[in-house]
C-alpha cells in the first residue's frame, strides 16, 4: 500500500513537471517587455501557426517537391543558411544573395536585402517564384495544395473555406513567421537588468559598438532597417540593391542594415555572403571600407575612411556580439520541422 501510495505521488509530481516545463504548450505571440512597438500586427491562434509551419518545412513549395523554405532558413543557425556565402536553390542553382536570419520579422518596416517586400504577408511569393529558389509558380503552388486531402483539411480548421486560398497561404505563413522572435539573449537578460550577465569584456565590447556602430546598428534590435552602404565595394557595383527597388541613382550599393542577433552563428556575412568570419567583418570595418559616391556618410568622418579601432577594441566587440546568441530560439521546439 505505501509503495503503490509513493509511486501515486511520484506519478503526481512527474506528471505536474511535465505540463509546467513543457515548452511546446501555445502561449501564443509574445512581445518581449524591451522591445518597441512592431511594424507588423499579426493576429496568431495556433492552428493557424501551426499550418505555416507545416507549410514552412514543406517541399511542395517548389516546382520540383524538393526544396523548402527551411531548406534555406534553418532553425540552428536561427533560420539563415550557415555555411553558404550565396543559397543553393532548385537543380543546385546558386542565387546571388546570402540568406539572412528569419528572425523577429513583425519589427522590420521591408524584407528581402532591398526591401523588396514591404509586407510581411507577401514574403512567400517571391522565394516561391523566384527561379534559382523555388522555381514554381504561386498558383501552381496553390493548385497542388488544393489536391491535398489534409491541406483542405487544415484550411477548413484554420479559416473556414473549403478550398486552399494564396490569401489564406499568405497568412497561414505569416503567422509562423511572426511567432519566430528571438529576444532570450544574455544581452537581452542583461538589458532586463541582470548585471551579471555580461563580463568585463562583453561590457566594453557594448559600449564601443555603441559609439562605433549603433549610428545604423540601433536598439535592441541593432538596426533602424534603413538601406545603406557600408563600403563592401566601390562602383560600378555589382548588385545595385536598393536601386533595383527604388530606381533612384543615389540607392545604387545600398542594402538594409540587418538586425546583428544570433550574429555569431550566422556567418558568412553581408548580402553577397563575402564576409566569413566576424574577424573579417571588423576588419573590414577597420581597414577595408571602400570609397564610393554613395558610401554612409557615417563611414567617412573627417575624411578618415572606416572605423578606426584598435585590435583589441575589435576582440571586445566581438565578444559583445557573441552575447546576442539565443540558444533557447534555435532549439525552441515549437519552431522545429513538424
Ligand atoms: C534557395 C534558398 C531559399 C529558399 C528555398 C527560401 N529562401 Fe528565403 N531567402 C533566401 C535568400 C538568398 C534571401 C535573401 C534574398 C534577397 O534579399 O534578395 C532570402 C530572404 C528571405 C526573407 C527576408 C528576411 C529579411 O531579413 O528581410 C524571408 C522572410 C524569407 N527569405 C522567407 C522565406 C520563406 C517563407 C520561404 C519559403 C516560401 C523561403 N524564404 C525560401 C533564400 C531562400
Ligand atoms: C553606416 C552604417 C553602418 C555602420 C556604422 C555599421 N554597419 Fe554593419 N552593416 C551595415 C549594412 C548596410 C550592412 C549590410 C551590408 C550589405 O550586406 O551589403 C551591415 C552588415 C553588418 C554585418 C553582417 C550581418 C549579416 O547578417 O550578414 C555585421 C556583422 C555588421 N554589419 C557589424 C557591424 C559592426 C560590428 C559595426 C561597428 C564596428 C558596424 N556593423 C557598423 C551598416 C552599418
Amino acid at each position: 500500500m505505501r509503495h503503490l501510495l509513493g509511486l501515486f505521488i511520484l506519478i503526481t509530481i512527474l506528471s505536474f513537471s511535465c505540463t509546467t516545463e513543457d515548452t511546446n504548450a501555445w502561449r501564443g505571440l509574445e512581445i518581449p517587455a524591451h522591445f518597441p512597438d512592431p511594424v507588423f500586427q499579426v493576429i496568431v491562434s495556433e492552428k493557424g501557426f501551426e499550418l505555416g509551419r507545416k507549410l514552412f518545412y514543406d517541399p511542395i513549395l517548389s516546382r520540383d517537391n524538393t526544396i523548402s523554405c527551411g531548406s534555406c532558413h534553418i532553425q540552428g543557425s536561427a533560420f539563415s543558411h550557415h555555411g553558404h556565402d550565396v543559397s543553393h536553390g532548385i537543380d543546385d542553382r546558386l542565387g546571388s544573395r546570402n540568406a539572412p536570419a528569419v528572425q523577429n520579422m513583425i519589427w522590420n518596416s521591408s524584407f528581402f536585402w532591398d526591401g523588396g517586400v514591404s509586407h510581411i504577408d507577401l514574403i512567400s511569393v517571391s522565394p516561391i517564384q523566384n527561379e534559382l529558389e523555388m522555381d514554381e509558380s504561386f498558383v501552381n503552388v496553390i493548385r497542388k495544395l488544393n489536391l491535398k486531402e489534409d491541406y483542405r483539411k487544415l484550411f477548413k480548421e484554420v479559416f473556414g473555406t473549403d478550398s486552399v486560398s494564396g490569401a489564406y497561404f499568405l497568412t497561414a505563413m505569416s503567422q509562423f513567421m511572426s511567432m519566430l522572435v528571438t529576444a532570450d539573449s544574455r544581452y537581452d537578460r542583461y538589458v532586463l537588468g541582470d548585471a551579471t550577465a555580461l563580463d568585463a569584456v562583453e561590457l566594453e565590447g557594448k559600449q564601443l559598438f555603441e559609439q562605433k556602430c549603433a549610428s545604423c546598428h540601433v536598439g535592441v534590435l541593432q538596426s533602424d532597417f534603413s538601406f545603406r552602404n557600408n563600403g563592401l565595394k566601390s562602383e560600378p557595383f555589382r548588385d545595385g540593391g536598393r536601386y533595383h527597388v527604388s530606381l533612384i541613382e543615389s540607392d545604387k550599393g545600398k542594402f538594409k542594415v540587418p538586425s546583428l542577433r544570433n550574429v555569431a552563428i550566422t556567418a558568412p556575412y553581408m548580402h553577397d555572403g563575402s564576409l566569413r568570419t566576424l574577424e573579417s567583418v571588423l576588419a573590414h570595418y577597420a581597414l577595408g571600407v571602400q570609397k564610393s559616391s554613395t558610401l554612409d556618410p557615417e563611414l567617412e568622418k573627417n575624411g578618415v575612411i572606416g572605423i578606426p579601432m584598435s585590435t583589441e577594441e575589435r576582440t571586445a566587440i566581438i565578444r559583445f556580439l557573441h552575447t546576442l546568441t539565443d540558444d533557447k530560439f534555435i532549439r525552441d521546439p515549437r519552431f522545429s520541422e513538424p
